[in-house]
């Protein structure tokens, strides 16, 4: 099988690529991640990333004029280090088809929540005001919408009565990186087999 080079994406503090990184640098994921990519300069992940050894670069939007022209840049950045698997790790910026169709089925985002409930922001939040009583969190393969794509693992996390948005968020991270490390093992493993939206993981 192919090596398995990851590109990184995140525009916060970046908890769930240090959950990646320090799953490959074990050996627990067999892929090596050659870039950390940002959207903001002052991205904790930036930081954390270089502290590691890990190359790590602000592309700044400002300098490119259209989504789809930032997003070929980004593609080239990916390209030129022969990253073959994307994850989206809090990047909270939307991409185009300029940079999904050179990546067919092998760009991962991860949400705090169980979609299709509740994409986009805060959905912590969403799911409490909503009243679940199971909270989760989702990777999901990148299609053009929103925080939507083919399902490639979940895990559901209860509500507790006296949960705040806080308390809520800080189990679901907990989540968040056990369940990414899971999915990126099993796409790096070639586990993984997408049959329109149905997804399937081998053991
Ligand atoms: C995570 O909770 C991630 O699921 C969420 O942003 C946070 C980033 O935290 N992503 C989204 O909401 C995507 N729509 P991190 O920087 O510590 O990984």
């Amino acid at each position: 099988m192919s090596e398995c080079v990851i590109g990184i994406l995140a525009s916060g503090r970046g908890s769930n690529m240090k959950a990646l990184l320090a799953a490959c640098a074990s050996g627990e994921i067999p892929a090596r991640v050659a870039v950390v990519l940002s959207d903001k300069e002052q991205a904790g992940a930036l930081a954390t990333a270089r502290a590691q050894g890990v190359d790590a670069v602000w592309l700044n939007p400002k300098d490119h004029g259209t989504r789809e022209a930032y997003d070929r840049a980004l593609v080239a950045e990916l390209r030129a280090r022969g990253v073959t698997l994307v994850c989206l790790a809090g990047y909270m910026k939307l991409v185009s088809k300029a940079f999904i169709e050179p990546f067919q089925n092998r760009i991962l985002n991860i949400h705090p929540s169980l979609l299709p409930s509740f994409p986009g922001l805060n959905a912590q939040q969403q799911a409490l005001d909503y009243g679940v009583k199971l909270a989760g969190c989702t990777v999901h393969l990148v299609e053009l919408a929103m925080d939507a794509g083919p399902i490639v693992m979940q895990t559901a996390v209860p509500v507790e009565d006296n949960d705040t948005g806080d308390t809520l968020s800080a189990r679901v991270l907990e989540q968040e990186h056990r369940l990414y490390v899971a999915a990126v093992k099993a796409f790096a493993e070639g586990r993984v087999t997408v049959d329109g939206r149905r997804v399937s993981v081998r053991p």
